[in-house]
């Protein structure tokens, strides 16, 4: 039977306290929605559906793919009405698999397991047996061990309040079963709405098998409802990457303290030290070292480069054997090739670096292009922008630019030329040539310090 995946993501989340829509806030950088959507994905449904409502078209613009059918959900009624909303648009021939907006961790196998599950006369549903219940709702069972309903928490009486088996809320049915249900729910509890959950109650009394698979891991079916749950799926999001991680050979000095938000390919024996962020696309060669404290967003490093402590590398790459930091940051559009240092308070942007050109300390190289084994000293700047358009700098293979030079773009330095310190250069500077551009220097004989004023 075709597939149509559904998504409930209209609630408010009060208890999250946020301007933000409950499904636009991140994980691991990305709307918790976008996870769910990336989950459902790997399914291969015929249709994939989202109810909204609140947050309205901020949602729909946070996830703008084509292929997503939206269905408005203009007051939110329940988990029930929510889903009524769409079935219309949903064939009766089709399996219909319902996921959450703020439960954004579950994996993709499970879920083919749960429609596996459904069939003819039977719903599935996915449940979690949870050291603290608390706020879901439970998964009432007769005395031989089968499905007879679910009770929300605040429905539920003290003896239900202990059953530590808890609705996830993911559910696997055919459609045209699920509208004839959902057609029939009242809202007569203690929230006043229409609750998806009544449906299992109904299938049972139809005579259906509810088939409850109880998740293999709690972390899998965590929902968000506050900050705190936001905080405990962000810890279990990070701990599952660091756990690829190091499966695929990465040595984390401690796996409670890198943060994977994107997607991370390593080479072999790759070394991160502590607090180290991979955002979007990273890729480490091998035996890449990553120092303590490093932010590192779609970059490329290549085989034994080393980032020291305190680097922000973005939209960056560099090959082989680099060396980066302390405290370097590599902007989008720098490349480095092999060999290349640069080391405390460099900022390159938008530059390329020839194989073992160093620029070490304390400088600007921006819209630059620098030959193979360019030195460039202390303090020199790329006077890149001229307060409209911004100009290129091209040095020549080694070259040697002095400490505290101005390279005034657009401008030319030739192969082997040498730049002396304190320069502001803003004529091409010929190869193979000492350059240097310096008022004389003066002692002036005689001159006597400024006395203070007897009072
Ligand atoms: C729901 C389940 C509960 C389960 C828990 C698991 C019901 C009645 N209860 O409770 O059994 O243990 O999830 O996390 O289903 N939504 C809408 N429209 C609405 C109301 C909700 O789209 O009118 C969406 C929300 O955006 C959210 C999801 O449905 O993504 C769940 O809603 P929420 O209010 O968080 O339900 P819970 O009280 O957590
Ligand atoms: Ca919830």
């Amino acid at each position: 039977m075709p597939l149509a995946i559904v998504i409930l993501a209209a609630g408010q989340g009060k208890r999250m306290r946020s301007h933000l829509p409950k499904v636009l806030q991140p994980l691991a950088g990305r709307p918790l929605l976008a996870h769910v959507v990336a989950t459902a994905r790997r399914l291969q449904p015929a249709a994939i559906h989202i109810v909204y409502g609140h947050g309205g078209e901020q949602v729909r613009a946070a996830l703008p793919d084509p292929d997503l059918r939206w269905v408005l959900q203009a007051e939110q009624l329940g988990t029930g009405h929510a889903l009524q909303q769409v079935m219309p648009a949903i064939p009766p021939e089709h399996t219909v698999l319902v996921l959450y907006g703020d439960v954004p961790l579950v994996r993709a196998e499970t879920l083919a397991a749960l429609v596996a599950r459904a069939g003819p006369t039977t719903l599935a549903l996915l449940s979690a047996v949870l050291p603290d219940p608390a706020g879901y709702g439970r998964v009432i069972r007769d005395r031989g061990g089968r499905v007879v309903r679910i009770v929300e928490h605040r429905d539920a009486n003290r003896k239900e309040l202990a059953v530590a088996e808890v609705n996830t809320g993911l559910l696997a049915a055919p459609a045209a079963a699920l509208g004839r249900w959902l057609s029939g729910l009242g809202c007569d509890n203690a929230q006043r709405e229409y609750y998806l959950t009544d449906c299992i109650g109904t299938a049972v009394r139809e005579g259906w098998v509810v088939e409850a698979i109880v998740a293999v891991s709690a972390a899998e079916v965590l929902g968000v409802n506050d900050r705190i749950q936001l905080a405990e799926v962000e810890a279990a999001w990070r701990r599952a990457r660091a756990l690829e991680l190091m499966q695929a050979g990465v040595t984390l000095v401690d796996p409670g303290r890198v943060d994977v938000r994107g997607t991370v390919s390593c080479g072999q024996d790759v070394v991160l030290d502590v607090d180290v962020i991979l955002a979007g696309e990273v890729r480490l060669g091998d035996r890449v070292r990553i120092g303590p404290h490093c932010l590192l967003a779609d970059c490329t490093l290549g085989a034994d480069t080393e980032v020291r402590a305190n680097c922000v590398i973005e939209g960056a790459s560099a090959e082989e054997r680099c060396q980066i930091g302390p405290f370097a940051r590599l902007r989008p559009g720098t490349r480095l090739a092999a060999g290349v240092h640069i080391g405390n308070f460099v900022e390159v942007k938008n530059s390329v670096l020839g194989p073992d050109s160093k620029a070490n300390h304390l400088s600007y190289v921006g819209d630059a292009d620098l030959g193979a084994r360019v030195n460039v000293g202390a303090g020199t700047v790329t006077c890149n922008y001229d307060g409209a358009n911004k100009h290129r700098t091209t040095i020549g293979a080694g070259a040697f630019i002095g400490s505290g030079t101005m390279l005034v773009a657009p401008v030319t330095v030739g192969d082997e030329a040498t730049i002396g310190a304190g320069s502001t250069i803003t004529h091409p500077a010929p190869a193979g040539k000492l350059t240097l551009e310096r008022s004389r220097q003066q002692t002036i004989e005689g001159w006597r310090r400024p006395q203070k004023k007897p009072k």
